[in-house]
């Protein structure tokens, strides 16, 4: 599978009235074409951030320090203005945790659907109409005709969700970032969000980047996974590979704090130590203060190391 997009040695900060907040400190990975890749951690990793640079849709405050994102030959973040409008919403969509940041309270789903056809896509109306008919359709959605002429508040979590993943598949992208897309709805309707997701992105050949808290959900639909420790990407692999065989201290504990359907009653581990301040800076590995296996290296300086197909920042295997 040749590589889509690829983040490199990527840095980002947002400035707040309160200092600056380094909500992504060093971020590695590679995204093949038609590849389910995961971004997996706790609260405050900077999921969304890497996301959200990858979808190019940081907000305003966010400074990107360092890094680059190779998307199909072209640096986004280097990028002219006509190239990343080209790109953005088009070839790279996003499908947010929240569906109505997809949706204004103002319009109807279907002004919204018909706005973003005409604008991105440079159809005609009637045009616009017969594409989102067709995406409807691929997304399942029942009672069309009632849909289309609903305003957002008009209409379940899980419909709001698959019109918003219906928005995000319209001009048929190459890339599709979800942020934890169903950690707002209720269980069932998660797994048929899920599984929606999934066929879509295999009927379509799209690539996807999923972020999710949740292992499980990456064990369900991601081939890749990339888990991210106080801003850092600290490894990345196979799915299976990385849940089998995990490499950083930080996913084996994260892996140990799961309770395995196996192992139902298997106690939420806690890890020792405190969460980083996302204001330090840090030399070495954001993990080093927590890690039961860090030397004074650890400290002031980590590379990653590749092993196999996979990438691992951490001393441990540092030869
Ligand atoms: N717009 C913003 N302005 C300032 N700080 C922000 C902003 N968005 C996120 N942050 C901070 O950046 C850090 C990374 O946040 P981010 O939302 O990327 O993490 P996350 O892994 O997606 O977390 P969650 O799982 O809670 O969604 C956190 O410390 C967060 O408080
Ligand atoms: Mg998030």
């Amino acid at each position: 599978m040749s590589i889509l997009l690829s983040v490199h040695n990527l840095a980002i900060d947002y400035y707040t009235l309160n200092g600056i907040i380094h909500a992504v400190r060093r971020a590695e990975l590679e995204l093949c074409n038609g590849e389910t890749l995961c971004i997996v951690g706790e609260s405050g990793s900077g999921k969304s951030t890497l996301g959200a640079a990858i979808a190019l849709a940081l907000p305003l405050n966010a400074i990107v320090k360092s890094g680059s994102i190779i998307y199909n030959g072209i640096d986004l973040l280097k990028a002219n203005r006509n190239t990343v409008e080209r790109i953005r919403g088009r070839e790279i969509t996003m499908v947010f945790q929240d569906p109505l940041a997809t949706f204004s309270p103002l319009h109807t789903i279907g002004e919204v659907l018909e706005d973003i056809a005409i604008s991105k896509l440079g159809v005609t109306k009637r045009e616009a109409k017969k594409i989102i008919s067709e995406v409807l359709k691929k997304v399942r959605m029942p009672d069309v005709d009632r849909v289309l002429k609903s305003y957002p508040h008009e209409l379940s979590g899980g419909m709001l969700q698959r019109a918003a993943i219906a928005a995000a598949i319209l001009t048929k992208p190459r890339v599709i970032v979800a942020d934890e897309p169903t950690s707002m709805l209720d269980v069932t309707i998660q797994a048929q969000i899920l599984s929606l997701l999934e066929d879509i992105v295999r009927s379509d050949g799209a690539s996807l980047v999923m972020i999710t808290h949740h292992l499980g959900v990456a064990q369900r639909i991601c081939e890749k996974t990339v888990v991210m420790y106080a801003g850092v990407v600290v490894e990345e692999g196979s799915t299976v590979d990385l849940v089998n065989t995990p490499l950083h201290p930080y996913t084996k504990s994260l892996l140990k704090a799961i309770p395995r359907e196996s192992h139902k009653k298997a106690r939420v581990v806690h890890i020792p130590g405190d969460p980083l301040d996302p204001r330090l800076e840090v030399l070495g590995c954001p993990f080093a203060t927590r890690c039961p296996h860090t030397s004074n290296r650890c400290f002031n300086d980590v590379e990653y190391i590749e092993i196999g197909n996979r990438r691992v920042y951490c001393n441990i295997y540092a030869r």
